[in-house]
């Protein structure tokens, strides 16, 4: 194994061995056998230049997810696992990569959106850290399907997924028989997973690492919020200030989202179907309006529901000239492309990760990142900082299912909260954030007790 980039071990924080082991036994006896070659399939080899710098900045900045690395690498408790990942081929996620292949995993790794992908790291991950890679920015559909195939052909123990694609392929073609269990990234993908638990599919146990208070909390409201706005501003580099901005859906991705356009001085108007998340959006001092109505005033639109046709041809038809749609939910469904395009006469890329749709009637649209999550395709993706919290939820429950799979049905699962504290604990300790304890008197006071 190369040496890792940026593993200087940080703040000492305490070993999480204990908490991952600690329910049940190791993999009940069995044997893995190691990988077939195979050949990668990425971009430009040559890029790997850019990529390898790029990567150890992201590392230097996840203390979490290198603490976790100490803690493990000696003992090499991956070895002998296969694992193949369906994640946005960014640097963040190749520093988890990295980790768990030090830890002992062979590991492919292939893109879980189309333009996610960052080719250089694709290219630094197969050069310099001998992890095979299936991955080309701007893919079609069938290299994007056929990448997760190559991950599949791998015969993977543990699949890391996010948006559930490469677990339903899986399903699908009948690799299921020799996977352990698998981990999930984002909110779309549980709820696919759900689905899958309550008709009684699912063929292996996943571990929602969405669910995590540290994953959450965190990636979807604040990771999502800065990057989304990043994506923008790097695709049209408007001025915020003034503008109003519709978003759609006050979950928690829609509420960081909402938050930092709020604070780079939009005028924000929040579009729901949950009553109580559009009673908080108002309490939280946002407009709340259909869609119909607010995209009639709109200069910006971002969806974030996880929901298609947020936008479609009736609001098309209303919306202001210039209006400019981006999404950032998980898949590029949210905006009506179809309606879009049977609505326009002409269309025309004017910068890149900006296309202008010219309306029949004169008006013009403007869609950022083909309407795929606009914070993957036109900026980077959220910053390593938060996706530390993240990626040391999915190393924790990689670890997990490799000890504990025999004891897991075939369900939706939350990361213990134990190791999602832990989680938290390493990341206030990185930050040098001491938090008080309760005092004995706290926790020795009995319900008996009142004022
Ligand atoms: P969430 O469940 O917390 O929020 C979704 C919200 O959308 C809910 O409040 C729901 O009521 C609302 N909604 C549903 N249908 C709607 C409609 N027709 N109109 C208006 N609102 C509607 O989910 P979340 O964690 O906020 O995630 C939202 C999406 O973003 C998912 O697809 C998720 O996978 C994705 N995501 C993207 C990133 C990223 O990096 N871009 C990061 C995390 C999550
Ligand atoms: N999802 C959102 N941001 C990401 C990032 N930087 N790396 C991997 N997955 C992500």
């Amino acid at each position: 194994m190369e040496e890792v980039p940026g593993s200087n071990p940080g703040t000492p924080i305490g070993r999480v061995a204990q908490l991952v082991r600690a329910p049940v036994s190791h993999t009940g006896g069995r044997r893995f056998e190691s990988s077939r070659a195979h050949l990668p399939r990425i971009k430009d080899i040559s890029l790997s230049i850019i990529g390898k710098k790029r990567i150890e900045w992201a590392f230097s900045r996840m203390p979490v997810l290198r603490s976790i690395m100490e803690d493990y690498k000696d003992d090499k408790p991956l070895e002998g696992i296969r694992i193949a990942a369906c994640l946005h081929v960014t640097t963040e996620t190749a520093s988890l990569m990295i980790v768990l292949k030090t830890l002992g995993a062979d590991i492919r790794l292939c893109a879980s959106n189309p333009l996610s992908t960052q080719d250089d790291v694709a290219a630094t991950l197969v050069k310099d850290y001998n992890i095979e890679v299936f991955a080309v920015r701007g893919e079609n559909q069938e290299d994007y399907y056929s990448d997760i195939h190559s991950c599949l052909e791998f015969k993977p123990h543990i699949t890391l997924d996010d948006g559930a694609d490469l677990t339903v392929e899986a399903h699908r073609h009948g690799y299921w028989k020799d996977i352990l269990g698998g981990t999930e990234e984002t909110t779309t993908g549980v709820n696919r997973f759900r689905k899958m638990e309550e008709e009684g599919v699912l063929k292996y146990p996943i571990i929602a690492v969405n669910d995590s208070y540290t994953k959450y909390l965190f990636d979807n409201r604040y990771g999502t919020g800065q990057s989304t706005v990043d994506g923008v501003l790097r695709a049209t580099n408007i001025l915020l200030a003034g503008k109003t901005a519709v978003v759609a859906g006050y979950g928690w991705v829609g509420k960081g989202i909402a938050m930092r356009l709020k604070g780079m001085g939009c005028r924000v108007v929040i579009t729901e179907v949950d009553p109580v998340k559009a009673l908080e959006a108002y309490m939280d001092g946002y407009d709340v309006k259909p869609m119909i109505e607010a995209i009639r005033e709109a200069d910006i639109v971002i969806t974030a529901t996880g929901e298609p046709d947020i936008v479609r041809k009736e609001h098309i038809e209303v919306a202001k000239d210039g209006v400019i749609l981006a999404n950032a939910g998980h898949f590029d469904v949210e905006i009506n492309k179809g309606d879009l395009n049977e609505l326009s006469e002409e269309r025309r890329e004017i910068r890149s990760n900006l296309e202008e749709y010219r309306l029949k009637d004169g008006r013009r649209v403007y869609l950022l990142a083909e309407g795929r999550l606009v914070n993957l395709g036109a900026a980077e993706g959220h910053p390593a900082e938060v996706m530390d919290m993240s990626f040391s939820n999915q190393a924790l429950a990689v670890l997990y299912i490799k000890d504990n799979h025999d004891d897991l049905e075939n369900r939706v699962y939350k990361l213990p909260d134990e190791l999602d504290y832990e989680v938290a604990r390493r990341k206030l300790a990185s930050l040098g954030v001491v938090i008080d304890q309760p005092s004995e008197a706290q926790l020795k006071r009995s319900w008996v007790e009142g004022t």
